[in-house]
C-alpha cells in the first residue's frame, strides 16, 4: 500500500516565497492546500503552473480556517501571508499588526483547536534592526526599527509562549534577502509594487523602468554602498523542507537565520546584473535612506548544523541569472 504523503497548508502560497515552497513541497512529496486572499499573490502561478487546489480566504478569517481543518487533514502549516512593506508599516502600522500579528494569533488558535501542532514560520532579519556584529547570529539582540519587523518578533515571542501552554511546536526562518527564481523558471519574483533592490535593477534592465535609485554611497563599506546578504529562493524553499521534516519528526520549537553569509554591495550586485543582462542599467543617486543599517549579513550555521541545510546557488551571478530569465518571460510578453 502506498503510505498517504501528509497534506500541508501553505498560507500566502500564491506570493514569491510561498510559491517557490509549495513547489518544494511538491517535489518532496507532500499534498499542498494554499490558503491566499490574492492581495498580493498570482492566482495563475497556483492553478496553472504549480497545479494544486488554490482557497482565496484570509487567514483573519477564523470560520474559514475551522471549516478547513474539519475537513481535511492537515499535518502541519507552513505561514507565508504577511504584508511586509516596510515604509508602508511605518505610515501604516495598524494594518500590520492587525495582518501579521492578530491574523497570525487567528491562524494559531484555529490550528490548536484543530490539534495541529507543527508550523513553520516566515520571520526576518528586520527583526535584528541594526546589527552591532556581523556576521548576524541567531543570538544577536532584536531592536526592530520598524513596525514591519515589530510584527514579526512579536509573532516570534508569541510562538515561544505557545509552545509552553499549547505544545504548538514551530521553527521560526529569519530571512535575509530573498531573490532569484525558480532555476527551471516555472516561478519567480513579482511584486507589485516592488521594493526590493534585484528586480528593480532587472526591471530596469528589461526598460520597464528608466532608473535604478542607489540610496547612500558614502556607508562605511569598501565602495560606499549597503551590503546585503542575498539569498537564493529555491534555497530558502529547501530550507523549508528541512525545517517541517524536522518538526514532523519530533523536533523542538527553534529559530534559524536563512541567509548566504556572503554580503554583496548595492553597486556589486548592479554591476552583476550588468554582466548578466548584457544591458545598461542607469543609476540615480541619492541620500541615504534612514534605517538602512551600512551592512546585513548572517550567519546561518545553526541552520546548516541542526538541519543539514546547505544553499546550491550562493553566487550573486547564479541568483541574477535565474532571475533574468524569470523576468525576461514574465515582463515581456
Ligand atoms: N521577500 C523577502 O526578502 C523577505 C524577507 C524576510 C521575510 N519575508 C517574509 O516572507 C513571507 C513571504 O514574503 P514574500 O516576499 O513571498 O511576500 P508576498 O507578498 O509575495 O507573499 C505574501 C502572500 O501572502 C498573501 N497574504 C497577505 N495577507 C494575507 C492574509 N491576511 N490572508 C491570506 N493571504 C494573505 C498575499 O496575497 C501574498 O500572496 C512574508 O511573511 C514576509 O514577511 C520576506
Amino acid at each position: 500500500m502506498t503510505p498517504v504523503k501528509p497534506t500541508i497548508l501553505v498560507t500566502g502560497g500564491a506570493g514569491y516565497i510561498g510559491s517557490h515552497a509549495v513547489l518544494a513541497l511538491i517535489n518532496a512529496g507532500y499534498e499542498v492546500i494554499v490558503l491566499d486572499n490574492l492581495v498580493y499573490g498570482h492566482r495563475d502561478l497556483v492553478e496553472k503552473v504549480l497545479k494544486v487546489e488554490l482557497i482565496i480566504g484570509d487567514i483573519c478569517d477564523r470560520p474559514l480556517l475551522d471549516k478547513l481543518f474539519a475537513s481535511r487533514s492537515i499535518a502541519a502549516v507552513m505561514h507565508f501571508s504577511a504584508y511586509a512593506y516596510v515604509g508602508e508599516s511605518v505610515t501604516d502600522p495598524a494594518k500590520y499588526y492587525r495582518n501579521n500579528v492578530i491574523g497570525t494569533i487567528t491562524l494559531l488558535e484555529a490550528m490548536i483547536a484543530a490539534s495541529i501542532k507543527q508550523f513553520v514560520f516566515s520571520s526576518t532579519c528586520a527583526t535584528y534592526g541594526v546589527p552591532h556584529t556581523v556576521p548576524i547570529t541567531e543570538e544577536h539582540s532584536q531592536n526592530p526599527i520598524n513596525p514591519y519587523g515589530a510584527t514579526k518578533l512579536m509573532v516570534e515571542r508569541i510562538l515561544q509562549d505557545f509552545d509552553i501552554a499549547y505544545g504548538l511546536k514551530s521553527v521560526c526562518f529569519r530571512y535575509f534577502n530573498a531573490a532569484g527564481a525558480d532555476p527551471t523558471g516555472l516561478l519567480g519574483e513579482d511584486h507589485n509594487p516592488e521594493t526590493h533592490l534585484l528586480p528593480l535593477v532587472l526591471m530596469a534592465a528589461l526598460g520597464k523602468r528608466d532608473s535604478v535609485s542607489v540610496f547612500g554611497s558614502d556607508y562605511p563599506t569598501p565602495d560606499g554602498t549597503c551590503i546585503r546578504d542575498y539569498i537564493h529562493v529555491t534555497d530558502l524553499a529547501d530550507a523549508h523542507i528541512l525545517g517541517l521534516k524536522y518538526l514532523l519528526k519530533g523536533g523542538n520549537t527553534n529559530i534559524f537565520n536563512l541567509g548566504n553569509g556572503q554580503g554583496f554591495s548595492v553597486k556589486e550586485a548592479i554591476d552583476t546584473a550588468r554582466a548578466v543582462t548584457g544591458r545598461e542599467i542607469k543609476v540615480v543617486m541619492s541620500d541615504r535612506r534612514p534605517g538602512d543599517p551600512p551592512m546585513l549579513v548572517g550567519s546561518s550555521d545553526k541552520a546548516r548544523n541542526i538541519l543539514g541545510w546547505e544553499p546550491k546557488y550562493p553566487a550573486l551571478k547564479e541568483i541574477l541569472t535565474h532571475a533574468w530569465h524569470w523576468h525576461q518571460q514574465r515582463h515581456t510578453h
